[in-house]
């Protein structure tokens, strides 16, 4: 795998960081409410783990799986859901956490379909945001960093599957993804 890193954008320290201060202002803002964290598989499943671990208030969880990329690097823009939530979101406030936003219709979809489920509130977070890449408005409540248009991997997020194992967040080398 390393073969195929061009360059690491965050070391597991600078995540560290980052995580920690999202928890904080997490619980800070939830403190006394009943939250819920709704992750979305695969790519936020490292985030998730670190994330809910920063979050001194209880906090349940769920998960949904969802895919709009498939093995392609473009967004499909066709949302498809693989794993709905196990429990019901009524009278309760969720919180989405993502990995990423790119184009923005993942996240748009998924308030969309949530809204209708009866949560007393909904927001979002995610640990990274490409803003240049968005194609729909979302709002993003907690954003732990914006990053340029590069092709990332590692923490959670793949190239064809790949890379998701590493510990770091690194952009590939563009011999690896340009044909
Ligand atoms: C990635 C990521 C987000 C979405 C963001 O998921 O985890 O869910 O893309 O892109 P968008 O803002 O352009 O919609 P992906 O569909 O690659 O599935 P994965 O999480 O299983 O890797």
């Amino acid at each position: 795998m390393l073969k195929d890193i061009q360059e690491v954008l965050f070391d597991e320290k600078k995540i560290d960081q980052i995580v920690t201060k999202m928890g904080r202002q997490i619980a800070d803002d939830y403190r006394g409410k009943e939250l819920l964290l709704v992750g979305i598989l695969k790519g936020a499943n490292v985030f998730m783990a670190d994330l809910m671990r920063k979050i001194n208030i209880p906090v349940k969880l769920d998960f949904m799986a969802v895919s709009s990329y498939g093995m392609s690097t473009e967004s499909s823009g066709v949302v498809r859901i693989l794993k709905d939530l196990d429990h019901s979101v009524e009278d309760k406030h969720i919180l989405i956490v993502e990995d990423i936003v790119d184009t923005g219709l993942t996240l748009h979809y998924l308030m969309d379909n949530l809204k209708s489920r009866g949560a007393i509130s909904i927001a979002a977070c995610t640990l990274l945001d490409k803003p240049e890449r968005r194609k729909v408005d979302v709002d993003i409540h907690y954003s732990g960093t914006e990053i340029p248009d590069v092709f990332i991997v590692g923490y959670g997020i793949d190239y064809g599957e790949k890379y998701r194992n590493l510990p770091y967040i690194a952009a590939l080398k563009p011999e690896v993804y340009v044909k």
